[in-house]
Order: structure tokens, then sequence, then C-alpha cells
């Protein structure tokens, strides 16, 4: 693959990740899919299977027990997971990304230890809780408060659709300290599952991303140990939009797959199904939604591996993940609203996939920031 003057060519190692995450979604992801969806319940047996395969911490070094892998594995894994469950590869982007990536690369080596090692092999699972009932876009505006004690902050508030919320047992929890600071008084603290004074909420009923639990938390009076918080005082936010660079990676990894899953689905049924005398494949107009679904999706994993290989090379990936994950997102929109079409009636029940992957595919144009944040952020780096 040769891009952007670069010569992308994919090692052994590429294509055996990019083989084990397409079998581990074959064979364990697919038979349950649609009764998760149904009951919003995703068994912790495949949770731990995806550890044991190190899907969890996939780009972890060694050293802390994770898969040491670069950012494109990390993309063709997330492409194959969610060609056929969403629900499994967000929990697989907000590990790796968020958390996992967070700790690795601002923790101290006593937080590496304790928190990155069980998170990196799927052990325990991570929970990132940037987002309130009142700040989601507008993310400096958090209300949550960590009051300064000495060796302790107090911490208090409520986060909102906190991805993992119910099921992680470690929690990177933003807030204020310091807020005549502004968005350099806020901090990250490492929240863990059964501190007193921490509660997690009710669990969201969705539209999409059904099997993926999503709760509310809420802190009140909670003791966090000063050693918990990451990086300096005041590091907090920079620290959440630092990890959310690579999430929107993995988020648009995310989109590609669910827009590929339901090209791949047409593909096939068009072959199969028949109207006039013909394949509908045969007929020009279904062929020009395959062309657009094929040309779109393509261009979609250009842009996936473009953001991946400037992290992989140290390069800025600011610009290029936020367009990303903007144009993949509204791939894996417009691509299942055609796959649908595409099924006609069958597209319009649940056996066939395409209805769960068009109400799994919004969620990509929201979370990791919307797809107008996303143009906010490509705006100012194109014009700074
Ligand atoms: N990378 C690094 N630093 C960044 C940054 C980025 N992408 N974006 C902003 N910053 C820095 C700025 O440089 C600035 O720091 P300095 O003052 O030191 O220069 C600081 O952050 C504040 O930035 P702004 O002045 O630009 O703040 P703003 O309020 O005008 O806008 C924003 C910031 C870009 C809109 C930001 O609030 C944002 O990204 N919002 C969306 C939030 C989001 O993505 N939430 C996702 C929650 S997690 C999630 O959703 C997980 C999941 O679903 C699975
Ligand atoms: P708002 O910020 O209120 O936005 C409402 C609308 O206004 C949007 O269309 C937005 O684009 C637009 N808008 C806002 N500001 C501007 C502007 N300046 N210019 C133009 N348009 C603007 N958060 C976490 O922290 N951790 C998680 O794990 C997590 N998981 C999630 C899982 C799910 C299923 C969902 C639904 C959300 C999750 N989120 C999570 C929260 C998510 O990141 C936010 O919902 C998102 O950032 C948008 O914030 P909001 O919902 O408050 O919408």
């Amino acid at each position: 693959l040769n891009m952007m003057g670069l010569n992308l060519s994919l090692t052994e190692e590429h294509l055996a990740v990019q083989q084990a995450a397409r079998d581990f979604a074959q064979t364990e992801l697919l038979p349950g899919v649609i009764e998760r969806d149904e009951s919003q319940h995703f068994p912790d047996e495949l949770v731990r299977k995806m550890g044991e395969l190190g899907f969890l911490g996939m780009m972890v070094s060694p050293t802390y027990g994770g898969g040491g892998m670069d950012t494109v594995s990390y993309v063709l894994a997330m492409e194959e997971l969610s060609k056929v469950d969403a629900s499994a590869s967000v929990m697989v982007s907000v590990n790796n990304s968020l958390v996992c990536y967070g700790l690795e690369a601002f923790g101290t080596e006593e937080q590496k230890q304790k928190y990155l090692v069980p998170l990196a092999s799927g052990k325990t699972i991570g929970a990132f809780a940037l987002s309130e009932p009142e700040a989601g876009s507008d993310a400096t505006s958090q209300h949550t408060s960590a009051v300064d004690m000495g060796d302790y902050y107090l911490l208090n508030g409520t986060k909102n659709w906190i991805t993992n919320g119910g099921r992680a047992g470690i929690y990177l929890v933003i807030a204020q300290t310091n807020p005549e600071k502004g968005h350099k008084g806020i901090n990250c603290l490492i929240v863990e599952k059964g501190m007193e004074g921490f509660q997690i909420g009710k669990k969201e009923n969705k539209l999409g991303i059904r099997g993926s639990d999503t709760h509310s938390l809420m802190f009140t009076d909670v003791k966090v140990p000063k050693e918990n918080r990451i990086g300096a005082d005041g590091f907090g936010f920079k620290f959440a939009m630092s990890t959310l660079n690579g999430g929107r990676i993995g988020i648009a990894a995310q989109a590609l797959g669910i827009a590929s899953g339901a090209y791949e689905l047409s593909l096939q049924y068009s072959k199969e199904r028949k109207a006039f005398g013909k394949a509908i494949s045969e007929h020009q107009a279904t062929q020009f939604k395959l062309a657009e679904m094929a040309t779109n999706i393509e261009a979609a994993r250009l842009l996936c591996f473009n953001a991946a290989l400037d992290k992989d090379n140290h390069r800025d990936y600011v610009k290029s993940a936020a367009m990303a994950k903007l144009f993949a997102s509204k791939v894996a929109m417009d691509t299942t609203v055609e796959a649908v079409q595409i099924h006609g009636g069958y597209g319009f029940v649940k056996e066939f996939h395409v209805e769960r992957m068009m109400r799994d595919a919004k969620i990509t144009q929201i979370y990791e920031g919307t797809s107008e944040i996303q143009k906010i952020v490509i705006a100012r780096e194109i014009l700074k």
C-alpha cells in the first residue's frame, strides 16, 4: 500500500493480527451478536477471551504485559472486530487508547505496575470518565471537583455516558481542582471500583452498541490518594486531549469496520437476491451503491492508516486522527443506510445484521468528540 509518499507494506505480524481478529470475530463474536444487542448484556467470558488473545492491551509494551504492537495493527484489529460487533470493539478501543495508553505515556512507574499491568492483560478493564451531564463537547467546563486535601483529593460530582462504566475495575476520572485556573486547573485521578463514596449509576438503554455498558458515575466525598493523580498538578485536561487523539484513531477504525462489515454483507446479498429475473447486483442502481460504498471505505481506510502512521512515526497526529474519525464515521452512517436499502425488507429485520450496524454506526459520529468537534479541531490545525 503506497500512500502519501510512504510505503506501508503490511508485515507478517500485521497480517497475523488481522487474521486473529477476523477469526475471533467470526467464531466467538458472531454467534451471539444479535442476542447481545437485544439483551444489552456482554458476557464476562467473552471479555476474558479478548484479554487472553491480547486485544485489550495490544499497544502496551511487553514490559507491562502488553502486545507491543503498533497503531497500524490496532487499526487492522479494530476494523475486523467492528465488522461483526461494534460493542466488543468499543471495549477494545477504550481500554487500549484511552486507559492503557494514558497510563503508559503519562503514569509513574508505580501506577504502571499497579494499574497498567492488570489492564493490559485484560485481568481488569478500564473506563475513561470525562463527560458530565452538563459538559460533553465543552469538556473544559468540568463540574466534578477534586479538592486538594494534602495527601489526598476529595472527589465530588457526576460523570455521564461512561463506557465500561459497570464492568470496569479502574477509572480515569477528570475533575477540576483549581477553577480559577480554567482548564489548567484540571486533574486526572485513578479511581478504583469499591472506593468509599463511589457509586455506579443506571445503565443506559441505547439505540446502538447495546452490548456495551454505558453508565453514569457518582462520586461523594471519595478520598483519592495523591499518588493516583496522573502527571503534574493541572495536567488533567492536556492528558484527556492527548489520549483522545489516539482514541479517535480507534473510533475511526471502528467506523471503518462497521462500514466494511455492512458492505461485505450487501455485496454477498446482492449476488444472491433475485428481482426481475436477475440478481439485484446486475441492476445498475445496486452496482452504483456498491461502487460508492467501496470507494468511500477505501478512502476511510487510507485516512485511518495515515493517522496510525503519523502516530507510529511520532509525527503530530491531532489533525490526521480527527480527519480519519470525521470521514470514517460519515462513511459508516452512509454505508449502513445503503446496506439496509440493498437488503430491502430483510434489511429491516434483525437476522440480517445490517439494521444493527446502522444503529451502531450513529455513535461513531457522537463519542470521542462529535463530528462538529472534529471539524473545529481540524480547522484550528489548518488555520494555526
Ligand atoms: N490535543 C492536544 N491538546 C489539545 C487538543 C488536542 N486534540 N485539543 C485541545 N488541546 C489543548 C489546547 O492546546 C489547550 O491547551 P493550552 O492552553 O496549553 O494551549 C487546551 O487543550 C484547551 O483547548 P482549547 O483552548 O482549544 O479549549 P476549547 O474549550 O476551546 O476546545 C475542544 C476544546 C477541542 C472542543 C475539547 O473540549 C474537545 O475535544 N471536546 C470534545 C470532548 C471529547 O472528545 N469527549 C470525548 C469523551 S471520551 C469518549 O467519548 C469515549 C467513548 O465514547 C468511547
Ligand atoms: P453536546 O456537547 O451537548 O452537543 C450537542 C450538539 O451540539 C452536538 O451535535 C454537538 O456537536 C453540538 N455542538 C456542541 N458544541 C458545539 C460547537 N462549539 N460548535 C458546533 N456544534 C457544537 N464520555 C466519556 O467521557 N467517556 C466515555 O466512555 C463515553 N462513552 C460514551 C458512550 C456512549 C454510548 C455515548 C452516547 C456517549 C459517551 N461519552 C463518553 C460521551 C460523549 O463523548 C459525549 O456524548 C459527546 O462528547 C458529546 O457531548 P454531549 O452529549 O454533551 O453533547
